[in-house]
Formats: structure tokens, C-alpha cells, sequence
């Protein structure tokens, strides 16, 4: 087989590039290991920055989002009971919409179905050969059988464990990395979200974020020891948790009920430079990795792709390199922002075992200069609204 962009990893980064490329006349296969459903049951990210909002009307995909999605105007972050609203209206003039990492992946099917666009699924043991010559090739395994796919480039755009980054040969890559020592229990259950707008809760007990994906559904977090198990998290327990670290107000009027989803994600930054090897370019996941505090991961995996498509579009139609050429430091200089606002972030809202006492005021410090500084709020609002591209 031969295409002129082969895609690796079906993720919301492989499937918008994809979209992208397709609606501007330029060939792709999309490999991804999972099946379908698997890829839909993953839940992952609910903020969507107004940028990846546009990308994805541009993509042909806004459709069902302007329809479902809510628009969130602003958002809490709350010490105990000191509760901050950050008012992005107010102070930036653009808010966020809260609509589902599954929700944007499901629409992207939809529309790559649509276009009658090539994804293999269940694809295993995907091999990228000669990235750094002029005619680059990616072997695969497909029911049982061992294919080739000729290409002019490859997106690397299959995640933290993908083969895509590895492929670079260790002298030409550099990474950096941050392991934080808790992670994020997540839980969805059918249930009113505890408030109108997000909170991102520090507290005596721990981090905890409320958010929702309707007005019947809500997503819930807080951090937990990276060994703790999801067998060892109750509903119950879970619960009463959530209710320690949230302001007591919304913890008393909160609606509970049985958890439909429940999973534990360690937290981690990381970013691999540069993000092109030869004619292989690696997209989202694949490079960096950015911890949830701050709904950074999902938009960034679309700021690259917005930095990579119409660069990939120019090189194929028109032998016009510029654009690829520049793609790993423009989208580098872009991630690095959004990696010192997640690490800052979740600086400011986790408790980390062992800490002085110190730390802790540190934290209350924050918070409050926040409740009472206007410019304070604002910075943190033009950072999570996303920079611009
Ligand atoms: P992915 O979504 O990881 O997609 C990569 C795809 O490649 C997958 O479908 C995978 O099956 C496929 N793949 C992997 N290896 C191969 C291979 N060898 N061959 C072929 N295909 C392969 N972000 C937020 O903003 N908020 C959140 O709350 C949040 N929660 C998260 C929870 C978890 C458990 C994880 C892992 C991430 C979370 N994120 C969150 C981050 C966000 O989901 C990611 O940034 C986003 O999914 C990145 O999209 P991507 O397409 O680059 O990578
Ligand atoms: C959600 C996840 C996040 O990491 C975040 O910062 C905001 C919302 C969510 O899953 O809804």
C-alpha cells in the first residue's frame, strides 16, 4: 500500500491531522492498535481550549460540540473553604468548553468515515523504516499477516508508549522529566455536578477537581498515592474523600451515586526534543506529556497539529519545506509555555507526602494572593483559556 502521510495512532491527535490532511486533498493511513471501541471507552480530557474549539469547526467537526458541548465562562480554584473565581470572560474576553476527549474522537470517526478516509485498527508490531531517507516506509501486522505501507512522511501521533518517539535513534533525542509522586483517581458517575463550574480544590486533606461532562454527568478527581489500587477505592470511600478536600458548601448540596467509571492516572511531565527526525514527525503524546492540573494535554496534542498540517499539506502539494522545517521549534516553544503552567498548577494545588509545613502555607499563600490580586487571576486565566497558537 502507499499513501503520502502515514498516520501512527488513532488518538484525537492521528485522527484531527488526519481529517485535516484528507479535507486538503492529501492521502493518509491511520494505524492504530486498539480497536474502536476501546479507543471511545477511554476517558480522558473535558476542558477544550476556544483554540482546539476552532480547530475542530475548521476540521468540519464542530457541528455536534456547538450543540452539546457548554461553554464555561469561568472556573474556581478554592482553598479549603476560600473559594477564587477565575472570570475568563472578564479577564481574558474568551471562555472554554467543556466537551469530552470521547465526544471529540467519536466525531472525528464519524467524519473520517464520512470522507470514506483509511484506518486500520487492531494493527500490532508497527515499524517505521528509513525515517531519515527520502522514501520512508512503516511495516505492520494485520490479522495475521505482515504489510508494508511506502509514505513520503510519517506523524508519530500514538501517545506516551508509542513506537514512534523510540524510533529516533537515542543520540538525536533529548527528554526531560518530571514523575510526581501521587496520581489522579477519577470517577463518573450519573450525578448533577457538585457546582456550576469547575473546581480545582486544595485542601488540608489533597487535591481534588469537580467537573462534568452535562448536566446528568460528572467527572470527579483526587489525588492518591501512586500504589494505591482502583480495588481499594470504594464508591463510598471515594465519596467521602472528594467531600474532605471541596469547600463544605459544596460538599453538603453535593448529589453522590454509583461510580460508571472509575481509574487511576500517575501524573508526569515530559517533554522528547526535537519533534522531527528525517520525515518523521512526532505529535502530542508521543513527545510530551503534561500533568491533568490545568487541561493542558488534549489542546496541546491539537496545537501541534495545528503547527504540523498545513506544513505537511505545503511539503506534499507543492515541495515547499519551510513549514516542516520549522514545525518542531514552533511547537516546542508553544508546549514548554503549557509545561510551566501544568507543573505550576499542580505545585500550587497538591499535597506532596513528606512536605515541610512550609510547603503547605506556601500553597494558602497562592491562593489567597490570588483571591485578592486581579493580575494574579489574570495570568492564570490567559493560561488556561490556551495561548495563542
Ligand atoms: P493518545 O490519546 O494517547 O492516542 C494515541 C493512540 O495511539 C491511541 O489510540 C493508542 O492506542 C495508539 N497507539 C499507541 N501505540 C501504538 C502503536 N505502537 N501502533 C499503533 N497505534 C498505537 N488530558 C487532559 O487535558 N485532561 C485529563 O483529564 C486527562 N486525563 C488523562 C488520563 C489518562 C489515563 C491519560 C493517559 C491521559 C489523560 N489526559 C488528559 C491527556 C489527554 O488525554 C492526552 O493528552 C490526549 O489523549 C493526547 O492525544 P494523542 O492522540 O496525542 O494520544
Ligand atoms: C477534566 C480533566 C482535567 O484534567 C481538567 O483540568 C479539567 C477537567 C475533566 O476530565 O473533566
Amino acid at each position: 500500500m502507499k499513501t503520502e502521510v502515514a498516520i501512527i495512532g488513532g488518538g484525537p491527535s492521528g485522527l484531527l491531522l488526519s481529517q485535516l490532511l484528507n479535507k486538503a486533498g492529501v492521502a493518509t493511513v491511520v494505524l492504530e492498535r486498539a480497536t474502536r471501541e476501546h479507543v471511545l471507552s477511554r476517558i480522558r480530557a473535558g476542558v477544550l481550549e476556544a483554540g482546539t474549539v476552532a480547530m475542530l469547526r475548521e476540521a468540519g467537526v464542530g457541528d455536534r460540540m456547538a450543540r452539546e458541548g457548554i461553554p464555561h465562562h469561568g472556573c474556581y480554584l478554592t482553598d479549603d473553604d476560600l473559594m477564587v473565581r477565575i472570570n475568563f470572560e472578564e479577564l481574558t474576553g474568551t471562555s472554554v468548553m467543556v466537551y469530552g476527549q470521547t465526544e471529540v474522537t467519536t466525531d472525528l470517526y464519524a467524519a473520517q468515515d464520512a470522507m470514506g478516509a483509511t484506518i486500520i485498527h487492531d494493527v500490532e508490531d508497527v515499524v517505521i523504516q528509513d525515517a531519515d531517507s527520502s522514501a520512508p516506509y512503516v511495516e505492520y501486522t494485520v490479522s495475521g499477516k505482515r504489510k508494508r505501507l511506502d509514505c513520503a512522511y510519517v506523524a508519530g501521533c500514538d501517545g506516551f508508549h508509542g513506537i514512534s518517539r523510540k524510533t529516533i535513534p537515542e543520540d538525536k533525542r533529548r527528554e526531560f522529566e518530571r514523575v510526581y509522586p501521587f496520581g489522579w483517581l477519577g470517577v463518573l458517575s450519573r450525578t448533577r455536578p457538585a457546582h456550576e463550574e469547575l473546581i480545582y480544590a486544595n485542601s488540608a486533606n489533597g487535591f481534588a477537581l469537580a467537573s462534568m461532562r452535562n448536566e446528568n454527568l460528572s467527572r470527579y478527581y483526587v489525588q492518591v498515592p501512586l500504589t494505591d489500587k482502583v480495588e481499594e477505592w470504594s464508591d463510598a470511600r471515594f465519596w467521602t474523600t472528594l467531600k474532605s478536600c471541596l469547600p463544605t458548601e459544596v460538599a453538603a448540596s453535593m448529589e453522590t451515586g454509583p461510580s460508571i467509571e472509575k481509574s487511576i492516572a500517575p501524573l508526569r511531565s515530559f517533554v522528547s526534543e526535537p519533534l522531527r527526525w528525517g520525515r518523521l514527525f512526532l505529535v502530542g503524546d508521543a513527545a510530551h506529556i503534561v500533568p491533568p492540573t490545568g487541561a493542558k494535554g488534549l489542546n496541546l496534542a491539537v496545537s501541534d497539529v495545528h503547527y504540523l498540517y498545513q506544513a505537511l499539506i505545503d511539503a506534499v502539494k507543492t515541495g515547499d519545506t519551510k513549514g516542516i522545517d520549522a514545525y518542531s521549534e514552533r511547537a516546542l516553544l508553544r508546549i514548554w509555555k503549557a509545561m510551566r503552567f501544568s507543573w505550576q498548577m499542580t505545585t500550587m494545588l497538591h499535597r506532596f507526602d513528606g512536605e515541610d509545613s512550609f510547603a503547605a502555607q506556601m500553597r494558602k499563600a497562592t491562593l489567597y494572593h490570588l483571591s485578592q490580586s486581579e493580575t494574579a487571576r489574570r495570568d492564570l486565566a490567559e493560561n488556561y483559556i490556551g495561548l495563542p497558537f
